[in-house]
């Protein structure tokens, strides 16, 4: 099976069927983020459930209180996933709810802490946020303190370090891109054979989905058996 999660980043249902449909076999899974979910909901979540697609990556990236972290997670009742992503910046305390209400929810269920945004770079973190911090410490640091998650979601530019640190844990890679394609708002961004060197599994979007997502897959998987 290729490593690669497919990233649905839209709010047409039918669409997201269909393409699911068209490359399910050669894919690991797909990711339903925010937009979709802000527009379908868990009702949305079911029609995949009803086309039986395994793994499901529910990328909600929660980040608040303790108890509101494990009470939203409590409320995705009646669906099947087995990721869900919640915001290292949330902090410890609430990692380690959203582990608790996992466990409760669904034993498979795993939550990856997001550590930094493959779009920030030192430049934002350093001169707009003024966290004087290097990206590849600060992204230890963050993961450090949502060890209670079963993996974390991490540039590629740090999953050599996260996978030293933490051979146990999941990793899995955004801001992934093929040499000459459109960057988008990604800073940290390599290539997928880059990538699964030290992690599981690329999430990829805009890469796969602009244009002819067959053709656009097929360069990926070839890239990666070279
Ligand atoms: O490949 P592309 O840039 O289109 O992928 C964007 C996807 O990756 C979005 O679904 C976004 O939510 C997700 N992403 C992420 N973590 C990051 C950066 C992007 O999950 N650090």
């Amino acid at each position: 099976m290729n490593r690669i999660i497919l990233a649905l980043d839209t709010t047409n249902l039918d669409e997201a069927i269909d393409i699911t449909k068209k490359i399910r076999n050669k894919i690991f899974t797909v990711k339903l983020g925010l937009e979709f979910f802000n527009a379908h909901g868990k009702e949305g979540v079911k029609k995949f459930n009803q086309i039986s697609i395994n793994n499901i990556f529910l990328d909600l990236k929660l980040a608040d209180v303790a108890n509101t972290i494990k009470k939203s997670i409590m409320a995705l009742d009646g669906i099947n996933f087995e990721y869900l992503t919640v915001h290292s910046f949330a902090g410890n305390e609430s990692i380690k709810k959203a582990k608790e209400a996992a466990k409760k929810l669904n034993p498979n269920l795993k939550i990856l802490a997001v550590t930094l945004l493959t779009s920030i770079d030192e430049t934002e973190l350093k001169s707009r946020m003024k966290i004087n911090s290097k990206v590849e410490d600060l992204v230890l640091n963050l993961a450090k303190n949502s060890s209670e998650a079963d993996g974390f979601i991490a540039s590629g530019m740090e999953s050599k370090m996260l996978r030293e640190n933490f051979p146990n844990h999941l990793i899995f890679t955004p801001g992934i891109r093929m040499p000459g394609d459109d960057r988008h708002e990604q800073k940290r961004v390599v290539s997928p054979a880059e990538a699964l060197k030290y992690s599981d599994l690329i999430i990829m979007g805009r890469s796969l989905t602009s244009g002819d997502i067959e053709k656009n897959l097929s360069r990926v998987i070839s890239s990666l058996k070279i």
